[in-house]
């Protein structure tokens, strides 16, 4: 008998390997090249941009919500669950849907959340929004823990497999990691807003992109501006990023104070800071030092901000 592996053993140390590489979601039987289809789907929006006479999309944006319902459906407005290519549907993929963020789907995505009066009809925006594919992917749309108003709000970047199991941010390894530092300068949990960038997890825990990223900032800019906290704190490098706008790793713009302004009222900031991610902490334990600092000046800050310390 050969002692060669059986196509039943290779086909499962292929697999073992895939799980290793973060590969861990089958859609399709048959390889898809998705790099031609989003080059292809970019020229055909290019094309169609310049062929059609419409409005560009600041006008349509100036033009407020109540235009923005009628608008529904119209053919110059992004389409987040439309098929790439011409509009046909293509029978061999027929359940997958690609959507590309560009800067009318951006522009789109501002003006939706934007429009939300609430958290509630934020996450139901979120819940109903098509227009990013790791929510394709994610099991729960992770929107958000803790008080509907809080003087604390924390934001990571996205959320990983427990998160995307619980539907809660942090509450995997880094989130009792996060409980832990809240609760060493005397924070409850409950009392402080955790959220992320992005609320869909990433497939296989990989990083959002620069476009998946983009689409969602609005939604998290806007449940900022809603729940209004007295101080910002983003949670690692992307976050800090994304929010805060910081070019700088996150060893050299942790610690340091900002301002983060509302974006419906840019005049209307709040101090806002880079910590050290709970992950980062978890693989670099020497770097708590660091983290205890932050912690200690978050902990200033927020006393200074409530009045106490004051001498008022
Ligand atoms: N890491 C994050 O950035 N967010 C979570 O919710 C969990 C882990």
């Amino acid at each position: 008998m050969s002692d060669a592996p059986s196509q039943r053993d290779a086909a499962i140390a292929l697999l073992a390997f895939y799980r290793e590489a973060g590969i861990e979601t089958l859609f399709l039987d048959a390889p898809r090249d998705r790099f031609a289809e989003t080059a292809a789907e970019i020229e055909r929006r290019q094309a169609k941009r310049q062929a059609e006479p419409a409005s560009p999309p600041l006008e349509r944006k100036a033009a407020g919500p109540a235009q923005r319902s009628e608008d529904r459906g119209s053919p110059s407005r992004p389409n987040f669950g439309e098929p790439a290519g011409n509009g046909t549907t293509d029978s061999a993929f027929p359940s997958t849907r690609v959507a590309i963020p560009d800067e009318i789907a951006i522009a789109d995505a501002r003006e939706r959340a934007r429009a939300a009066a609430t958290l509630a009809e934020l996450k139901e925006l979120l819940d109903g929004f098509e227009g990013c594919n790791l929510k394709i992917t994610a099991k729960h749309t992770v929107f958000g823990d803790g008080p509907q108003t809080a003087d604390l709000m924390l934001i990571g970047e996205a959320p990983g497999r427990d998160e995307d199991m619980a539907g809660v941010p942090f509450v995997g390894r880094s989130g009792q990691l996060l409980d832990r530092m809240l609760e060493a300068i005397g924070l409850e949990r409950e009392k402080v807003r955790v959220t992320n960038t992005v609320p869909w997890r990433p497939p296989g825990n990989r990083a959002p992109t620069p476009a998946e990223t983009q689409i969602c900032l609005p939604f998290i800019q806007r449940q900022i501006e809603l729940v209004a906290p007295k101080i910002l704190v983003c949670l690692g490098s992307p976050s800090a990023k994304a929010i805060l706008g910081s070019a700088e790793g996150i060893l050299r713009m942790r610690g340091k104070w900002q301002s983060y302004s509302f974006d419906l009222s840019p005049g209307s900031t709040i101090p806002a800071i880079a910590m050290l991610h709970p992950a980062y902490l978890l693989r670099q334990p020497a770097q708590k030092r660091l983290a205890w600092r932050d912690l200690l000046a978050l902990k200033a800050k927020l006393e200074e901000t409530s009045g106490k310390n004051t001498g008022h």
